[in-house]
């Protein structure tokens, strides 16, 4: 019975206080054994109840992970509850550094500048916010668009909030290009017709008239107008391959040799500037614009060449992810680098740093990639210079 044998009863009758003795100790066996078995049963529910917690909350959680928005949970105090997989790879943080802390700990400029202004927006009542931000993740450029909404409990009370993110970097480039496009093929358009009328009649000009007035004004003004007609031509030759007049050319080729071709016009000539090239073995075959895609990569690697100024290493990596079935590119060079902020810029028609850059190189490249469903981004190169990956998708 010491063992807690609480079923033990004394069979044992007499009418003396022995007897009440034995019945009022048989009721309290009976009370204790039953006070048991409804700790029991209620233990039981408890783990039960537990076990669906569980449940749910991991259900909540699986659904987080899932998702491609970035959702960031922090209580009314500030402290990061919880963070998914999407958030952790858009921000390129570590869940581990940041859970549990409060935000004004972990955040740091450009980042504490919109949570401090979320804080005041919140503390003036609002309780949904909207905000667009860039911000620069491990030296890559992103625009971000983040969904602000304060929790509230049964009682309305404020429990905290949860910040929704989406990555709209590739979205925000494509509609500019997009624009560019429109804006490039117009003026393609409008400037190319006139100019070959004015070249002819230039021409036609010193042919008919240059011996009979024979003065050397006549002929170097007739010249320069034929010169700087042709100039204009090739900026306009430029635009109209940004705007790609002619339709894409697509066949089944094999991305490695546009490469291998890329990097022979460059073999001469370049005494200290190292062209390297590095493939997977499982590269499958791509269906891609064989001519197009030689200008971007010619685009590029001259971008390279220029930044390493006569001397460093180009290399142009491809390799071959099997399971997303995307193949990577990547052109790393070891020049002067990009910075953070030339990188917001980088793809835009018309940016350039240097003297006589049209900066419409990338824009080409862009459309380039674009067209064949890929995306490019720019990263810096470890430990420097600069990095294009272009990522395009293998269709079987
Ligand atoms: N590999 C690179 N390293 C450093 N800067 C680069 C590189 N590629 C491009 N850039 C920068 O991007 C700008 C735009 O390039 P691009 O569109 O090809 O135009 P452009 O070459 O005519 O300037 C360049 O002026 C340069 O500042
Ligand atoms: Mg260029």
């Amino acid at each position: 019975m010491t063992d807690g044998d609480l079923n033990y009863q004394i069979d044992f009758e007499t009418d003396d206080e022995i007897g009440t003795l034995i019945k009022s100790f048989n009721s309290m066996t009976k009370e204790l054994a039953t006070g048991r078995e409804q700790i029991a049963l209620s233990g039981e529910m408890l783990k039960q109840q537990n076990a669906e917690l569980e449940k749910s909350r991991q259900y909540i959680e699986i659904v987080l992970k899932n998702i491609s928005a970035g959702v960031i949970s922090i209580d009314n105090k500030g402290t990061i509850m919880t963070i998914n997989k999407a958030a952790e790879s858009m921000l390129d943080i570590n869940s581990r550094d940041i859970l549990n802390h409060n935000f004004k700990d972990v955040l740091k400029n450009d980042y504490l500048k919109i949570a401090n202004k979320i804080n005041t927006q919140v503390a003036q009542g609002q309780e949904t916010l909207k905000i667009p931000l860039s911000a620069t993740v491990s030296g890559a450029p992103k625009h971000f668009f983040l969904n602000f909404n304060t929790l509230k409990n049964d009682q309305d009370k404020n429990v905290g909030a949860v910040l929704v993110f989406d990555d709209v970097t590739e979205l925000e480039k494509a509609q500019r290009v997009a624009a560019w496009r429109e804006v490039a093929r117009r003026i393609a358009h409008e400037v190319k017709n006139p100019l070959t009328p004015i070249k002819l009649s230039a021409q036609r000009l010193k042919r008919k008239y240059g011996k009979e007035i024979n003065d050397d004004v006549f002929t170097s003004c007739a010249d320069t107008i034929v010169e700087h007609v042709d100039l204009i031509k090739n900026l306009v030759n430029q635009f109209a391959a940004f705007a790609k007049f002619p339709d894409a050319n697509v066949t089944q080729c094999r991305i490695e040799n546009i490469v291998l071709e890329t990097i022979a016009l460059y073999r001469e000539g370049l005494e200290n500037v190292d062209i390297k090239s590095r493939f997977a073995e499982n590269i499958p075959m791509l269906k891609l614009d064989q001519q197009h895609m030689k200008q971007a990569f010619i685009n590029l690697v001259d971008n390279a060449v220029y930044a390493v100024n006569k001397k460093g290493t180009i290399l142009i990596d491809i390799s071959y992810d099997e399971i997303l079935k995307i193949v990577r590119i990547e052109i790393a060079d070891t020049g002067k680098g990009i910075s953070d902020k030339e990188k917001t810029k980088l793809f835009e028609p018309y940016f350039s740093t240097k003297k006589s850059g049209m900066g419409l190189g990338l824009a080409i490249v862009h459309s380039i990639i674009s067209d064949h469903n890929g995306v490019i981004r720019v990263q810096d190169n470890k430990p420097e210079g600069a990095k294009f990956i272009i990522e395009l998708p293998a269709y079987s």
